[in-house]
């Protein structure tokens, strides 16, 4: 039955199973941010271009390459959101969340858009959850949103997880250390990669990630800024390793691990997953402490992290559990569909799980499908106001009083 409209390319549809799968992750996420006292926000799917022209900076991938914009019908040039960071401190600027007690702690979880070259954990539209700490640097800040970044894919269960941590420093050790690695970087030019070549001046730490040969024999002898790490950067950054260490979470400093977003400084970290092939990042994030200010806004150092549902899935390489299902109501007798359906209604609210057949089928087309659905137990419905239990599995079939249904179908709840 297929028709000739498919899902565009690099987006897909959730169907039940996978739908289940991620409600369960989106469900853990929630409880264990609000056990650590995030609070949900969300914020719209399209924002004005400039927010992430200025945000997530003109020289990255996402910025040159990967987003979704187009002219409104106003003329005003709109980009559907290719991260959430940007917008939460727009949002937190918007709303003078600067006056509430600090750091504002935020989590969300929604879609997100990028137009990249699809490929297995790679969509052009896909999932993430994540925190925000606004309003501090302390260390604390850091070393708890990796905990709780760390707690979520131990809950869930995601296998072979590490945990890369690296420093950037200050924005003004950042600084000096880009100009060095540029001169490191003119200095072997003739070994770059075209692209890593022309993109000295405007991202010289992308230069860290190239696949090409050249490129990577040239960064092995590259200074890396962990080492160059200084005065309060350096006592940062050694304080949430301490703070790590002494939570129990294992970790590898990586001096060369840099992030698509040019808006990080001081930590920064990457949760991989070995098993995950080419897009081995489940989540990952670190510290921004200069972008409310980019953004307009008031010195405002921050935190956070966002992690990949559709990458979570695949390293669960699972499906959702099977939905839950009490008992199906049939009837045997055309005269019962209203009571069905009221009973339905009533076992519901006592917090069953009961279908009732939609199709108006004959009783032997009511049982078929209760078996294809995976019902247990069928309550049939008879025309004199009794009822029979029968059990799917064992075909073994018993009146029951119609007083004692809630008892018999809930107490019977595997
Ligand atoms: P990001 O590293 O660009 O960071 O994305 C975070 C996570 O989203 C990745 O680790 C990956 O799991 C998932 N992801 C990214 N792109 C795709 C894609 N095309 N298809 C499937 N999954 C993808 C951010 O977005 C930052 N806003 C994180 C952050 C929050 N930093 C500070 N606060």
């Amino acid at each position: 039955m297929a028709s000739k409209y498919q899902a565009p390319r690099g987006t897909f549809d959730v169907l039940p199973d996978t739908a289940r799968a991620r409600a369960r992750i989106e469900g853990a996420a929630a409880a264990i941010f609000a056990r650590a006292g995030y609070e949900p926000i969300s914020t719209p799917a399209f924002e004005d271009t400039e927010l992430f022209e200025r945000g997530v900076g003109r020289s990255t991938d996402i910025v040159r390459k990967e987003m979704f914009t187009f002219e409104d019908k106003g003329g005003r040039s709109i980009t559907l959101r290719p991260e959430g960071t940007a917008p939460i401190c727009r949002a937190y600027l918007e709303h003078g969340m600067h006056k509430l007690a600090q750091p504002v702690k935020l989590f969300y979880a929604g879609p997100f858009f990028r137009h990249e070259r699809p490929q297995a954990g790679r969509y052009r539209q896909f999932h993430q959850v994540g925190l925000e700490a606004i309003g501090t640097d302390s260390p604390l800040a850091d070393a708890e949103a990796i905990m709780l970044l760390a707690d979520l894919l131990a809950e869930l269960g995601v296998p072979g997880v590490e945990l890369r941590l690296g420093s950037l420093g200050s924005l003004e050790a950042r600084r000096a250390y880009l100009e060095e690695l540029k001169s490191h970087l003119r200095a072997n030019q003739g070994d770059l990669s075209k692209d890593v070549r022309e993109r000295i001046d405007i991202n010289p730490l992308r230069a860290f990630d190239s696949d090409d040969e050249g490129t990577q024999s040239v960064m092995a002898s590259a200074p890396t800024i962990v080492e160059h790490l200084e005065g309060d950067d350096a006592e940062h950054f050694a304080t949430v390793r301490g703070l790590l260490d002494a939570a129990g979470i294992a970790y590898e400093i990586d001096p060369t691990l840099v992030r698509g977003l040019d808006y990080y400084t001081r930590t920064i970290f990457s949760f991989v997953c070995e098993g995950l092939g080419a897009q081995s990042e489940v989540g990952g994030g670190g510290r921004y402490d200069g972008l409310i200010e980019q953004l307009g806004g008031p010195p405002t150092p921050a935190v956070g992290w966002a992690a990949g549902i559709e990458r979570i899935l695949l390293a669960l390489g699972e499906e959702g559990e099977a939905p839950r299902r009490d008992a199906f109501l049939a009837v045997a007798d055309e005269t019962q569909r209203q009571r069905a359906l009221a009973l339905a209604s009533e076992l519901r609210h006592a917090g069953l799980a009961v279908e009732v057949d939609l199709a108006e089928r004959s009783l032997k087309g009511q049982l078929k499908h209760a078996d294809r659905i995976g019902a247990r137990r069928v309550l049939i419905l008879e025309a004199d106001g009794g009822a029979q239990l029968r059990d799917m599995k064992s075909g073994e079939q018993r009146p029951v009083e119609p007083g004692r249904l809630l008892e018999e179908i809930g107490g019977a709840r595997p």
